[in-house]
Parts: C-alpha cells; structure tokens; sequence
C-alpha cells in the first residue's frame, strides 16, 4: 500500500477509459489500497485508477466515515439538479461551480466482487458522479463553457505569495475562501 503521485492535467492517461475489471485478486486489491492511501495523503474525498495512470474502472470514494470500493460502477438512476463548487486532485489551484444531478443510484462491485447498490446526494452524490465520469476520461472542467469558469483557489499553505490576491477575487465573486479551499476534491 502507498500514496502515488497523481497525474494532472494534460496527462493524455487522464483521458483513457476505465476496462472493465474481470479479476477480483490481489493485484486489484493493491489498487485499491493504493487509491485509499493516495485519497487521504491529499486530502480528497475520491480517486479514480486513470488518476494513477491505471485504465481500469476501480475508484474509492470517501465521504463522513464510509468508504466505498467501487469496481465496475454504473448510475442506474438520477435525479434533480444541484449546482455547486468542485474540483479535482488532477487539476490543483482550481474549482468551478458545475452542475450535477442532485441524487444518484449506483450499482458497483467491491473488491470480491460482490454487487451493491449505493445511493448518494450533497457531496456524496457529486463525488460519486466526479468519480465515474473519470472512468471514462472525462473531467469536470470539459462541462465549462469557457476556462474564465475556473476559480484560482491557490495551493494552500503560506508559502501561497498570492494568497491574498486569491482570496480578493474569490470575495469579489461572493464566493468565501474558505469554503473555496474546503470543497469536494477527488
Ligand atoms: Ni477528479
């Protein structure tokens, strides 16, 4: 098990689509393992195998106390619109309001294989739907209409010399920093 470094954008693996898994031993338990250790060291509240280079369709997700493996993942139903902020791991310094749906139903495997059926709303629901759309190469900011939608959060940290310039746009645009910094990120 170990924290690996997460690819970023413009890392064409990014783009791959997540095969589907047909083998459910040690070397997908590896990768999950690996993905839950990745996920926390960050922190963020999911990860999806192409963020690790892996075209395999494996994520985690984490939300409160509860995380889910999840192999081989479909939305078997959604409902409702909920616009809010999001970012992602593989594009750092940013986030952008974008719309999901509101509440989802996923069916997956875990790592035996064994089928289960999630459902998921707030920030739960956009993880799990942030996460899918990474299996099959897709990143929150190709549902942007334009790149000026990207909302520079700074990197954390008070080595971040800009900080206060990111913190003064992100009040110009009402939004408050430290929920900006505090988003679901996956
Ligand atoms: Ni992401």
């Amino acid at each position: 098990m170990s924290v690996l470094p997460i690819l970023t954008l413009g890392d064409p693996r990014l783009r791959l689509r997540g095969e589907p898994v047909e083998s459910f031993g040690k070397l997908l338990h590896h990768l999950i393992d690996d993905l839950t250790d990745t996920m926390r060291h960050a922190p963020g509240v999911g990860l999806a195998a192409p963020q690790l280079g892996e075209a395999l369709d494996v994520a985690v997700v984490e939300v409160g106390d509860r995380l889910l493996e999840l192999v081989n993942p479909r939305i078997v139903r959604a409902e409702g619109d909920d616009r809010d902020l999001e970012g992602c791991l593989s594009i750092p310094g940013f986030v952008a309001y974008v719309t999901r749906r509101e509440h989802v139903w996923v069916v997956a495997q875990n790592r035996l294989g064994r089928k289960y059926k999630v459902a998921g709303s707030g920030l739960l629901g956009r993880a799990l739907q942030h996460e899918l759309d990474h299996l099959q190469g897709k990143l929150y900011i190709d549902y942007l209409a334009s790149p000026d939608e990207l909302i520079p959060v700074g990197r954390g940290g008070d080595e971040d010399e800009d900080a206060d310039a990111v913190d003064a746009e992100l009040e110009r645009r009402g939004i408050d920093p430290e929920r900006a910094k505090a988003v679901s990120r996956g």
